[in-house]
């Protein structure tokens, strides 16, 4: 089939994905997308790499079966954990991943103090202590798991007194002395 009338495939653990499909949508509006949300396996940032990049495995095949031109990864866990393999393993296919956007917040400014809140897998793997690497010259960088996050809005609690009582509880101890928070997880744009 000619390759522009091929579908793009996205997927995340859940619904985190939705936040990546939206922006996919608006710069490709000719585009024909597929989303997988693994809800039935989430949250993937307490899982193990093997975990994750087995059910990314299966996912990618269901994608091919479809017949899709690339993949997008829309989630930073199964990015941190499985892209390298999954490059390797699919050759032929156009795999996209995320990232957390910590280029974005140091752009321009020096010793500004950046929280990056994202899954406890994302923030303890090779691909974050890289990226910190690049920037810890410009910025004191923060790690903040938050795990908890990722269950709030799969169940659809994204305004909820008990939401804001959690994140008043991780961001407290930083509050008055933060320059920017970065979501380096799909799923907490909902939360924002
Ligand atoms: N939405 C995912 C991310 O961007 C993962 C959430 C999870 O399943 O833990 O990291």
């Amino acid at each position: 089939m000619d390759n522009s009338k091929k579908a793009i495939g996205v997927f995340d653990s859940g619904l985190g994905g939705i936040s990546v499909l939206r922006d996919l949508k608006k710069l490709m509006p000719n585009e024909d997308f597929i989303y997988f949300g693994d809800s039935a396996y989430a949250p993937y940032g307490i899982k193990t790499k093997d975990e994750i990049t087995k059910r990314c495995v299966e996912i990618i095949d269901f994608f091919i079966e479809k017949g899709v031109k690339a993949v997008v990864i829309a989630c930073n866990t199964a990015t941190s954990a499985s892209a390298n393999y999954l490059r390797k393993k699919y050759k032929d296919l156009p795999i996209i991943g995320m990232e957390p956007a910590l280029k974005v917040a140091t752009q321009g400014v020096k010793n500004n103090n950046i929280v990056v809140m994202a899954t406890p897998l994302t923030l303890k793997e090779k691909k974050f202590e890289n990226l910190m690497n690049r920037f810890e010259d410009q910025a004191k960088i923060i790690k903040l798991p938050a795990p908890d996050l990722v269950e709030f809005v799969e169940r659809g609690e994204i305004d909820t007194p008990e939401l804001k009582k959690y994140l008043r509880s991780i961001l407290n101890p930083y509050l008055g002395n933060i320059d920017a928070v970065v979501l380096g997880c799909t799923h907490f744009p909902f939360a924002k």
